[in-house]
């Protein structure tokens, strides 16, 4: 089979970083390209993360176009620094980047990659979703052309990360959620009721390091403090690996439990501004517009993701 077509849109980010390793692990998937954007940190570092995270595995010939510096209406907040340290990427000491982001900004990326191969490409969002929003009003032309989109982001039953009630990357630009949640666009919902059952381990860490290779440090660097913050305030030992389990959507599908709803974010300024909430009950009567992921085989998808990362050490080893 055709390996599957993929962008992602990013805000690297610790496990963002790891997303692109998974992708360009897996023979499944042909990663054609990185838009980023502002979320765990600025626009400036999560642009150069992603070129330096492309460099470190040997490749940097894909493209990466920079996107919004800003959400659509709301300010950035700076708490992803807690989480994934100042550089945005943990302690890891990465590569200066060789290549530059292309000239075109990714809004602009983004509507010409998807009307050029209608239905040919899948966009993987793994930050907030302003860049796609903003494509979405720019040239709404690419409603149907985009084969899916496939989201990191929301809680549904699992409660908030970044408030009592939201998840990060929907309450980074609550905006730009609900206009992808109700462009059309075939959606699939990766939220933190999956994510945070894949938990990523120091035992797990120090298994991938057993092979010497730039790749298993960078992954050791990189969840050091992401893993400290767990501990601190979650009271677990690891990190769950929220962005990664989007590509599980290719790769091992059969992990997960989808079910179609009805879902709908909160755009009001109030406590729970970004909270996603699906009509369980059919209240609404408003036909489902997202498959979302309610459950998975969590320690599958970490062993998976462990196999593939020691195959792509081993590939780049020192
Ligand atoms: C999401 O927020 C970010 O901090 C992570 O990179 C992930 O995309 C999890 O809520
Ligand atoms: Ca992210």
């Amino acid at each position: 089979m055709n390996p599957t077509r993929i962008i992602i849109d990013t805000d690297p980010g610790v496990d963002d970083a790891l997303t692109f390793l998974l992708a360009l692990a897996s023979p499944e998937i042909q990663l054609e390209a990185l838009t980023t954007v502002c979320g765990n940190i600025g626009i400036d570092k999560t642009t150069r993360n992603a070129l330096s995270v492309l460099e470190l595995a040997h490749a940097s010939h894909i493209p990466v176009a920079r996107g919004c510096a800003d959400p659509m209406l709301n300010k950035l907040g700076n708490s992803g620094d807690a989480v994934h340290g100042t550089s945005g990427i943990g302690k890891s000491n990465l590569p200066e980047p060789k290549a530059q982001p292309i000239e075109q900004h990714a809004i602009d990326y983004l509507i010409e990659r998807i009307l050029a191969e209608p239905q040919q490409i899948s966009l993987y969002t793994i930050g907030p979703m302003t860049n796609l929003a903003l494509a979405i009003r720019k040239d709404p032309r690419i409603v149907p052309a985009l084969k899916e989109v496939v989201i990191m982001g929301g809680s549904l039953r699992a409660g908030g990360n970044i408030t009592p009630q939201a998840e990060f990357n929907i309450h980074a630009d609550p905006h730009a959620a609900h206009v992808v949640f109700h462009s059309g666009i075939p959606i699939t919902l990766i939220p933190l009721d999956a994510t945070y059952k894949c938990l990523l381990t120091s035992a797990d860490i120090e298994r991938l390091n057993k092979i010497k290779s730039p790749i298993a440090r960078f992954v050791g660097d990189a969840t050091a403090i992401y893993m400290d913050f767990y501990k601190k305030y979650e009271g677990f030992d690891g990190c769950a690996l929220h962005d990664p389990l989007t590509l599980a959507v290719i790769i091992a599908p059969e992990l997960f439990t989808f079910e179609d709803h009805y879902i709908d974010v909160d755009i009001s300024t109030g406590v729970s501004m970004g909270n996603t909430f699906a009509d369980f009950m059919k209240v609404t009567k408003k036909p489902a517009n997202i498959k979302v992921a309610l459950n998975v085989r969590g320690r599958d998808f970490v062993e998976l993701f462990l196999e593939r990362m020691e195959t792509l050490s081993r590939s780049i080893a020192d």
